[in-house]
């Protein structure tokens, strides 16, 4: 039996607050001139203070439930790809799990940052081609707000919060998931990390560790050695994928980059040869919303009606590591 993973439901979910470039120049010494020429950003969201990582990504999964026709208890499996998980553990998507109402199918998280998404696709299609499952929750959610240093105009300016989510379905019918290319290199790791702080903590030390010894360093990142990596890689994955899978740059109908900066994703499109209009872009109301920012991309175009039955989508992202790669899929649903 030759199985394929089909997009069967989208959902995306943004918090309600919206922080314009116009507030955040009240707070650190920045203008909307630059944060809008320099990234395309002209404002982000973000999450309520009572809110968490589980709940966006709850509210992005229910959408896409219901867009799917089908109930959290038909699904089989559930992934979160997530920087900003609510605890160390439990995972985030066992909470999700919970507050979704459903019981008894397995649940995780992957950690990839911004390429959490496109890393997620690539395992899931995996293991449902292979017939482990049936029907699988993947979302990506972030609270990035909650990790950057709101005193750092090199980095505040750049996130935001948000989830996206999708259904999958493994069936016989062709279509769906073509196939999928990763890539990491380590090397890289320290231009863009946020560091876990848990020195002072070891056996023996009576240190109180909700104050002196736990947290998480707000993201610290060389902006424009990410920047000149990431262009050349982006455009080395999106050549990669296609001749991996015998096909051509005419043969993509929609380019859903991941959405940190406008003009990494102009780079893209034009090493593509592909218009603008047919490149999701968000960045310009989400900013980086990091694993989120695919699916949320691709939501994005979807609630508009754009993809037709038998487009082909290429999904590319770039994430701290550097961790990177790229999917591409048949519109199917
Ligand atoms: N407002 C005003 N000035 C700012 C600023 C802000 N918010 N942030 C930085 N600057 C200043 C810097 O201090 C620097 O000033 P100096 O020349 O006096 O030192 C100047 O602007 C240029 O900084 P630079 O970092 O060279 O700018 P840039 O053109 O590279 O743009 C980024 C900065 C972060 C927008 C850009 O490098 C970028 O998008 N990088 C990649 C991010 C990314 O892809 N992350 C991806 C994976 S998630």
């Amino acid at each position: 039996m030759n199985l394929n993973t089909h997009i069967v439901g989208v959902g995306g979910y943004l918090p309600e607050r919206i922080l314009s470039n116009e507030e955040l120049s009240t707070m650190v010494d920045t203008s909307d001139a630059w944060i809008r020429e320099r990234t395309g950003i002209t404002q982000r969201h973000i999450l309520a203070e009572d809110q968490q990582t589980s709940d966006l990504a709850t509210a992005a999964a229910q959408q896409a439930l219901d867009d799917a026709g089908i109930s959290v208890h038909d699904i089989d499996a559930l992934v979160v790809a997530t920087t900003t998980p609510d605890m160390i553990f439990p995972s985030t998507a066992s909470i999700v799990q919970y507050k979704l109402g459903g019981k008894d199918f397995p649940a995780w998280d992957i950690q990839a940052v911004c390429s959490g998404f496109v890393y997620g696709l690539a395992q899931v299609d995996g293991m449902m081609r292979s017939g482990m499952f049936k029907r699988v929750l993947l979302i990506g959610a972030e609270s990035m707000s909650r990790i950057v240093d709101w005193t750092d105009r090199n980095t505040c300016v750049l996130f935001g919060d948000g989830a996206g989510a999708m259904v999958l379905e493994a069936k016989e019918e062709q279509g769906g998931m073509i196939g999928s290319v990763l890539h990491c290199d380590g090397s890289y790791r320290h231009l863009l990390m946020a560091e876990h702080k848990y020195e002072g903590n070891a056996p023996g030390k009576k240190v109180d560790f909700r104050v002196d010894a736990a947290g998480v360093a707000a993201v610290e990142m060389k902006g424009n050695e990410v920047f000149r990596v990431a262009v050349t890689k982006l455009s080395e994955v999106v050549g990669e994928v296609l001749e991996k899978y015998e096909m051509s740059k005419v043969d993509v109908d929609w380019l859903i980059p991941h959405q940190a900066n406008i003009r990494i994703l102009k780079a893209t499109a034009k090493k593509m040869q592909m218009d603008e209009e047919q490149m999701a872009v968000t960045v310009d109301k989400h900013a980086n919303t990091s694993s989120a920012s695919v699916p949320l991309a691709l939501n994005h175009l979807y609630r508009q009606g754009k993809f037709e039955s038998g487009q082909v989508l290429l999904l590319e992202a770039f994430a701290g590591g550097f961790a990177w790669g790229a999917n591409l899929i048949r519109w199917s649903k």
